[in-house]
């Protein structure tokens, strides 16, 4: 990859702390970009020297498998220096401590912080406080960019223009930061994006945020271009909101008879972690229209993209300085 030559200059990125405020151009010259991250990715030394001498922190008080690790392989295959934070969440609170925290962070000089938090508007709070660039990788139930990057960029690559396709996202509506982010991005691509879930799961005032509600699964995924499930988020739940998960997959689980509701070739997709046997049964999860795995493919290029992207935007990028 020849990152500057190549392509029209990428959309300034100062912090990513969320896809509501980012403009359709904006978030189409992200997925440019991964798109050519993505190259990388494919060749045999999957290295750039892009981030040499940066710094990145990875932060993370809630827990991760997925993003963490997809974060620090992007910082690395950019060849920046990663350094990893994990605190317990009992550990720290909100407002004060967390300023504390991130006075801390900040006395270690790192370029970037790719920060999860439980608390919504961890990453916007640290971003007024520190003076390098955040990145939010899941604050609460408000927003996890990268995720609704990864599949928007997902989505792109199988069907184009995202512009009129019917987008399915299923299940803990109210507490999945996923569903919020996609909810943003999606939209502001063009999709026609339908949400569903039990009425406990659906926050009022949900298709403000650019989206058709739906408390029954069928209308969600009739004829849908692609269907995204998702996990019920019980750590974010005050109480238990279905009866239980035989129950809740009965009426909400998504298995191959309900699939044939989609188009036929409609996309599967999940952020991880599933519940198998829960909103997704088995045979779907690891069927023939599952892209899953692609999106945890997907999520390293994007991540790459969105940190050359602030570091860019700082004048950090090493082969900008060497190359120009
Ligand atoms: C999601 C998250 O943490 O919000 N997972 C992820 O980042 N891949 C979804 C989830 O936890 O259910």
């Amino acid at each position: 990859m020849t990152t500057r030559s190549e392509s029209a200059t990428p959309p300034a990125l100062r912090h990513l702390i969320g896809l509501e405020h980012l403009t359709a151009e904006e978030l189409t010259g992200i997925l440019d970009v991964a798109a050519q991250m993505k190259e990388v990715n494919s060749r045999r030394v999957k290295k750039l020297p892009t981030l040499r001498g940066v710094t990145v922190l990875t932060f993370f008080v809630e827990s991760s498998t997925r993003t963490k690790m997809s974060f620090e392989l992007a910082a690395k295959r950019l060849s920046a220096d990663v350094m990893s934070f994990t605190a317990s969440a009992s550990s720290l609170t909100k407002g004060e401590t967390l300023i504390d925290t991130a006075r801390n962070l900040e006395a270690m000089a790192p370029d970037i912080i790719v920060i999860r938090h439980k608390c919504a508007g961890s990453p916007a709070l640290l971003a007024r406080h520190v003076d390098c660039a955040i990145v939010n990788a899941g604050d609460g139930a408000h927003e996890h960019p990268t995720q609704g990057l990864l599949d928007m960029f997902t989505l792109r690559e199988h069907l184009g223009s995202l512009a009129g396709r019917k987008i399915a996202i299923v299940g803990d509506i109210a507490h999945s930061r996923v569903a919020r982010s996609n909810i943003f991005g999606l939209s502001k691509l063009g999709a026609d994006v339908h949400v569903a879930g039990p009425a406990t799961m659906l926050p009022p005032g949900i298709e403000d945020l650019g989206c058709t509600a739906h408390q029954r699964i069928e209308p969600a995924i009739e004829g849908a271009d692609a269907v995204m499930m998702l996990r019920i988020q019980r750590e974010r739940q005050g109480n238990d909101l279905i009866p239980d998960a035989h129950e809740y997959h009965r009426f909400f689980g998504l298995d191959a008879e309900r699939l044939r509701l989609a188009k036929p070739e409609a996309l599967v997709m999940h952020p991880g972690p599933m519940n198998r046997g829960v909103e997704i049964a088995p045979e779907v999860a690891d069927g023939p229209q599952s892209v899953i795995l692609e999106q945890v493919e997907n999520g390293v290029a994007v991540r790459m993209a969105v940190l050359y992207m602030v570091a860019a935007q700082r004048g950090l990028d090493a082969s900008r300085s060497s190359a120009e």
